[in-house]
């Protein structure tokens, strides 16, 4: 068990730190992402995101799972940060924070580390330091969603 700092000045006492996706119950973590809420995230392709990412960082308390995090990382120019999420019970105590700051940790070195937020989530990452980034843009397989919930904007094309 490690004591961790959430960066804000506090410490999070009491929960238990692993790094590895092969030493987590996938369907726990599955469950852990539907009652974050995070959405519906099967076992099967949490297996396939994790295993792809070079910084995977997972929280148990008394053996059970209450915090992931991933960053999907090139080793020199980019660090992805996402599916970052804490059990309800367990929210508002500084774990989403320390999950945070410890791929930070993970994934220093890297020259941006990137991360798009949850609409309305944007202060819970401003206070651990990110910055807006002015220009990001991206390519979802359902945009018409993302734009719906806020995430992308289409901006004002000719024609539309
Ligand atoms: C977002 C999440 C990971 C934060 O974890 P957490 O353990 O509750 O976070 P912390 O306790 O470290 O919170 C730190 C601060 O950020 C604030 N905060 C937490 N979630 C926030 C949000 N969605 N928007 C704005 N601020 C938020 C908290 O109020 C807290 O402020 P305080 O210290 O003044 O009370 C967690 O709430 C979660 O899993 N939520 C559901 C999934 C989700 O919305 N994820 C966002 C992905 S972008």
């Amino acid at each position: 068990m490690e004591s961790i700092a959430d960066g804000l000045g506090r410490t999070v006492d009491g929960y238990t730190w692993t790094y590895r996706i092969e030493d987590v119950d996938l369907d726990e973590l599955s469950h852990l992402y539907r009652v974050a809420p995070l959405g519906d995230k099967p076992p099967a392709e949490l297996a396939t995101v994790f295993g792809n990412s070079m910084f995977t960082c997972f929280v148990h308390a008394d053996g059970a799972l209450v915090g992931a995090g991933r960053a999907l990382a090139d080793g020199v120019d980019c660090a992805y940060i996402g599916h970052v999420a804490v059990h309800p019970d367990h929210q508002g105590r500084g774990l989403g924070s320390a999950v945070m700051r410890r791929l930070v940790e993970l994934a220093q070195g890297h020259k941006k580390i990137i991360l798009y937020a949850s609409p309305g989530a944007e202060a819970f990452y401003e206070r651990l330091g990110f910055l807006r980034m002015k220009t990001a843009m991206g390519i979802w397989s359902d945009p018409d969603r993302a734009v719906g919930i806020g995430l992308l904007d289409r901006g004002d094309r000719p024609g539309d």
